[in-house]
């Protein structure tokens, strides 16, 4: 073909994509369609046909690129070119306040006169565009804020989602930051067609579509996408607050919320709140709050972050939904320590777009305090992961029954319950005897902050005690191949004689069980000691102990008044502890276990001085390591953990959505230093 041809073809593909693109602009982003749908139809169609008759031409930014493609066989990853942050959040407005007073003091201007854009918070995941030259180059989930998973395909196939910017004027690279959704109207339809999987909620359905292998299911989901941030940018650009991103983002083709708004301090951040939350069942897509972010680039920049979340914006979320449902009877569940915990099974109903048929009503006295019945109507609250529970009673039925505690354990050696006038909490007394306190035990001493084993679950340590195969921590050093293999052919024989067994293990099984037992066979002491289960030693517990005691021996023989006083260790603590220790049966558990082989090291004895014996307080979801190896390198440099925020603390190191702690630590002017600021100090 000749140049001259090419050249022609070339500018016809280009009209006609562009003719389209801006279509498609106008009907997606302005909801402003300017043809009729099958003169649409008609420039799609000649695209096509000439594309197919050229498909050397055929660029990423053609609108016949949106859908189609095979299946990927996994998602690649992708780095972000800057780092995608979250938010940091509050729920009510006196905390709302606290933030405020913090920018106040932070950048010397009354909190009335401090401009912010207050956005509504979408509820859909993040996502991360990046532009080269104009052209929508990669998109990628927001994964770990660093590195996320490669969804270009499918981000393709939202048709409000430019594949080339709007006019000449943008940076060579840049990534746009917004949120995919799916409206409720949106995610009805996907759960009412009949074969498809059927999501918990409108959030879980955009997560299930966007992360579809094949781009084709992709687009048969009603994904929409707002925009409200750049990442990275390869060139400075004349932009000086959040008002003007959200003005560059829309020019360049971007669809950004109509609810946006420029507010003035607390007092304009409220009343924004206020209306936002009045409309919120009449806005199509689902928000779960209010996000303000400080206007004025410089103050950001001012302000600048803590961990992974930036100081010049909060989220003040909407409260937890609350919805109406009847308490239909009432059981009692066994922990590991023996507390009998209630829980109420209710009639389902649905909280924040997930089933909910049992709350916790958490002991006695609250059942008193709150005046609970079976039969009640009760308010039942879903906040985020936590546990669903009860908030008050509704309506009282005229055949209320009350909830009484259970004489008897509920397992299969009905031990007596006790429960001491001045305690909360009832106990099953059956302790070592008891099976829902055996398997509790050896359930915590597997878990990850604890041994960490990682082949053996739940169900099966319930199989396996039930048959007395375990009885206690110590047993799990006696499994070998044979015990196992016995129990496999015990249990089919069973499975035969009419009882249902779920668990068969496979040789590879037993195998892994084995290998992931002797793979933890070398164990920090404090996490041998958190291990123990002992009621109320935490992990900073454990590791407090740890570094005071040295050694497991050491620590057996402490006396109560030693260990009463260490810092932040109370009087109940300190009386199980030692209690713990003075019982027989656990000496002889732990001596099994150590003669089984298990070492027990301690690292954590202090090899430098720098924190000089301050004490520091850990919250929030941290950065770069785990808490425990942050606990580790604090102890090893000469400081001290504490559980609490008091006027002895040193400085709150904070995470992310950190809790009360940093209000706490905020109101008696302690130190607050992010993880980063933290390992700067002991110059890691
Ligand atoms: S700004 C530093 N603005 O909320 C800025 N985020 O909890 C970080 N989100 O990961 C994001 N609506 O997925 C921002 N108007 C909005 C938002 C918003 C929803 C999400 C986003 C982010 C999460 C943080």
């Amino acid at each position: 073909m000749s140049i001259k041809k090419t050249k022609k073809i070339k500018e016809d593909l280009d009209y006609l994509k562009n003719k389209i693109n801006s279509l498609n602009h106008d009907y997606y982003v302005l909801d402003d369609p300017k043809v009729l749908d099958y003169e649409y139809d008609i420039i799609f169609q000649k695209l096509i046909a000439l594309e197919e008759l050229f498909p050397d031409l055929i660029s990423e930014d053609s609108p016949t690129q949106r859908v189609g493609g095979k299946p990927l066989p996994k998602f690649e990853t992708v780095n972000h070119k800057q780092q995608m942050l979250s938010l940091n959040n509050v729920f009510y407005l006196k905390d709302l306040a606290l933030y405020m007073k913090r920018l106040e003091k932070k950048l010397s201007i009354d909190m009335e006169n401090i401009k912010f854009s207050a956005e509504p918070k979408l509820d859909g995941l993040a996502i991360n565009l990046l532009y080269e030259n104009g052209i929508l180059a990669v998109a990628a989930t927001r994964g770990d804020g660093a590195t996320g998973e490669n969804v270009t395909k499918n981000i393709k196939t939202i048709k409000s989602i430019p594949l080339k910017l709007i006019g000449q004027s943008f940076p060579k690279t840049l990534e746009i930051r917004g949120e995919v959704f799916i409206s409720k109207k949106g995610f009805q339809s996907i759960n009412s067609s009949n074969n498809e999987k059927k999501f918990a909620n409108p959030r879980n359905a955009a997560a299930g579509s966007l992360r579809q292998l094949d781009p084709k299911i992709a687009a048969s989901r009603p994904l929409e996408a707002f925009f409200y941030s750049i990442g990275y940018c390869s060139e400075n650009f004349n932009i000086n607050s959040q008002k003007q991103i959200l003005e560059k983002l829309s020019n360049w083709g971007f669809k950004v919320s109509n609810l946006n708004m420029s507010v003035s301090g607390i007092s304009g951040c409220e009343s924004f709140y206020k209306k936002i939350y009045s409309m919120r069942d009449s806005i199509p897509y689902e928000i779960d709050g209010i996000v303000y972010k400080v206007d004025d680039l410089n103050f950001q920049k001012k302000l600048g972050f803590v961990s992974r979340a930036p100081r010049w914006a909060i989220a003040h979320k909407f409260p937890a939904e609350e919805k109406i449902t009847t308490i239909e009877s009432v059981r009692f569940q066994v922990g590991r320590t023996g507390v009998l915990t209630p829980v109420a099974s209710l009639k389902p109903v649905e909280v924040g777009g997930v089933i909910v048929s049992n709350a916790t009503l958490h002991n006695m006295d609250e059942i008193i305090k709150k005046d609970i019945h079976i039969g009640d109507n009760v308010s039942i609250r879903r906040a985020g992961d936590v546990i669903p529970e009860i908030v008050r009673v509704t309506k009282k039925s005229k055949l209320r029954k009350k909830i009484k505690l259970p004489k008897n354990c509920p397992c299969p050696i009905s031990s007596k319950i006790e429960k001491e006038k001045d305690m909360v909490f009832a106990k099953c007394t059956g302790n070592k005897n008891c099976p829902a306190q055996k398997k509790g035990a050896i359930i915590h001493y597997v878990s990850k902050k604890a041994m960490d084993i990682q082949g053996i679950g739940e169900k099966l340590i319930g199989r396996l005690v039930d048959e007395s195969i375990l009885n206690n921590i110590s047993d799990l050093y006696k499994l070998n191949n044979k015990i196992l293999k016995n129990f496999v052919i015990n249990t089919a024989v069973r499975e035969d004689s009419g009882k249902k067994y779920e668990i068969t293990l496979k040789e590879k099984s037993i195998k892994n069980i084995l290998k992931s037992i002797e793979d933890k066979m070398e164990v920090k002491l404090s996490n041998f000691i958190y291990s123990l289960g002992i009621s109320e030693v935490g992990e900073v517990t454990a590791k407090i102990l740890a570094n005071k005691y040295h050694s497991i021996d050491k620590l057996s023989k402490a006396k109560y008044d030693d260990i009463i006083k260490l810092k932040d260790i109370g009087p109940v603590a300190a009386l199980n502890i030692y209690n713990f220790f003075n019982e027989k049966s656990n000496i002889d558990i732990i001596n099994k276990i150590m003669n089984s082989g298990l070492k027990i090291i301690n690292n954590n004895k202090a090899r430098t001085n720098i924190l000089n014996n301050g004490v520091y307080v850990i919250t929030g979801k941290l950065k770069n390591l785990s808490r425990q190896k942050l606990s580790d390198h604090i102890l090893e440099n000469g400081g001290n953990l504490s559980n609490t925020v008091s006027k002895k603390t040193t400085a709150l190191i904070v995470g992310l959505d950190p809790g009360s702690k940093l209000d706490k630590a905020n109101k008696l002017g302690i130190k607050i230093i992010s993880d980063d600021e933290f390992y700067k100090i002991i110059k890691l």
